[in-house]
């Protein structure tokens, strides 16, 4: 089939790169020329596991090309939007500009029984107002949220755990549902949960799914503190909890809490459109969630400097970790680098690594500094704090061969992601975070 997919982001160059290795024909449309110039080039403007490959092989195959015209979009059947929605200036909504720029420029290209599928996280009511602008084309809207995790992108985008499209009543809104099952047939075939709803739905699943991650992160932070308070460990309470079948381990991962491009401004746009709705009271505790998560970068900060003695000034701390979770470049509202930024802050000789984010990293901080190996940023440190839970800390790094290079063997574990026993056992000072 042949599609649209506006907006290459870390959402849409993986769903214009996905879909065109399922057999569609796939034209890729973005404002950024140098990014336009990078993904035509098979080069991946972000880091992303099997992301270029699946671009080379799109490119290769003719099914794949990249435009900066929205003219290119002409005569497709499916006009995937997938623009950022990031938060306002000043406020927590969302920032609905690049939705709506979008909107307005393809409509001159849009044909009769065309279908413009947004996948872009919205507050709940866009779609409906978008309909009414796109009404006079003849195209349909709908909405057909998606739930893809960096570093995981690829894999989701092609084997998702599900796929909602929200559509319009009526026949046009019946026949878009149609079109979509067609463009995802082979993960259908695959036994993927295909769930068509009304657009108010598919546009709630989404900031729904991440306010519930959200939450259950910070329930696990929350406990944390609690756990700190009276002596018990929250990475053992984790497994115990875990264990419940109606729990579930996943996403009771403590530490200092979730960043990103989605999860922080996607709970912030949940509950500004809920006061809109005159629901705020109903979300009220996803502020406690933001909370929650904000005071455990005070706390990593906090242990640091308790476990130096009272002061950090002039102290070397190796940061391991930037980017706001592995496999990822992505920086944006990164806790550890939020971490590294207020040590330093504070005067301490601050040494970052990172296996994929440093480049970006020092381009928004280059007041701290670098290291592009983790032996490097470990040499002469009087405390380490692990804050990303790449493979490198978490898996490779060994307590024995890391006592050989720093000053002081104090570690902070960010991300309760080490052997505390192991590590102890090789002489360090361990601290983590709500565990004993
Ligand atoms: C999140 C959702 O997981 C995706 O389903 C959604 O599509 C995406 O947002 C989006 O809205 O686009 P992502 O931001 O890529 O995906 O990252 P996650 O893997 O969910 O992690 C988010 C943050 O939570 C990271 O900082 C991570 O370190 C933290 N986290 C995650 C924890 O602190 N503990 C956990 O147990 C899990």
């Amino acid at each position: 089939m042949r599609m649209s997919v506006i907006g290459c982001g870390y959402l849409g160059a993986v769903h214009a790169a996905a879909m065109a290795s399922i057999g569609h024909d796939v034209i890729g449309i973005d404002v950024d020329d140098r990014k336009v110039a990078a993904l035509s080039d098979g080069t991946a403007p972000f880091f992303e596991p099997q992301l270029v490959e699946l671009l080379r092989q799109g490119l290769e195959s003719g099914r794949l090309r990249f435009s900066n015209s929205m003219a290119d979009a002409r005569g497709a059947r499916v006009h995937f939007v997938a623009v950022g929605t990031p938060q306002v200036t000043g406020g927590h909504a969302a920032d609905l500009r690049f939705v709506d720029a979008a909107i307005r420029e393809l409509l001159p290209h849009l044909g009769d029984g065309d279908v413009v599928a947004g996948k872009s996280t919205v507050p709940v009511g866009t779609a409906a107002r978008l309909s009414e602008i796109i009404a006079p084309s003849g195209a349909t809207l709908v909405w057909n949220p998606e739930f893809l995790r960096e570093g995981w992108a690829v894999h989701d985008t092609l084997t998702p755990d599900r796929i909602v499209v929200g559509v319009p009543a009526g026949p046009d809104g019946a026949a878009a549902a149609d079109v979509l099952a067609e463009v995802y047939a082979p993960a259908i075939a695959g036994g993927t949960p295909y769930l068509v709803t009304d657009l108010a739905t598919a546009e709630l699943v989404k900031g729904a799914a991440n306010a519930f991650l959200a939450t259950k992160i910070s329930f696990i932070n929350a406990m944390a503190e609690i756990a700190e308070a009276s002596g018990a460990d929250v990475a053992l309470l984790a497994d115990a909890l875990g264990y419940d079948s109606r729990i579930g381990r996943r996403y009771l991962g403590s530490g200092i809490g979730f960043g990103g491009g989605c999860l922080p401004k996607d709970i912030r746009a949940f509950a500004a459109r809920a006061e809109e709705l005159g629901r705020g009271e109903a979300v009220g505790f996803l502020r406690e969630v933001d909370k929650i998560n904000l005071r455990r970068r005070d706390r990593a900060v906090q242990l640091v400097i308790d476990a130096l003695g009272g002061m950090v000034f002039g102290r070397r701390i190796a940061v391991l970790g930037a980017a706001f979770k592995p496999f990822s470049d992505d920086i944006r509202d990164s806790p550890a680098l939020e971490v590294a930024v207020r040590l330093r802050g504070l005067g301490a000789d601050v040494v970052v690594t990172d296996p994929a984010a440093i480049d970006n990293a020092r381009r928004m901080h280059p007041q701290l500094g670098y290291a592009q190996g983790r032996d490097e940023a470990l040499q002469d440190a009087d405390a380490v704090v692990v804050v990303t839970e790449w493979d490198e800390y978490r898996r490779e790094m060994s307590p024995v061969h890391a006592a050989g290079l720093v000053r002081r063997q104090i570690i902070i574990d960010g991300r309760n992601c080490l052997d505390s026993a192991a590590w102890r056992a090789a002489g360090w000072d361990y601290r983590g975070m709500g565990r004993r």
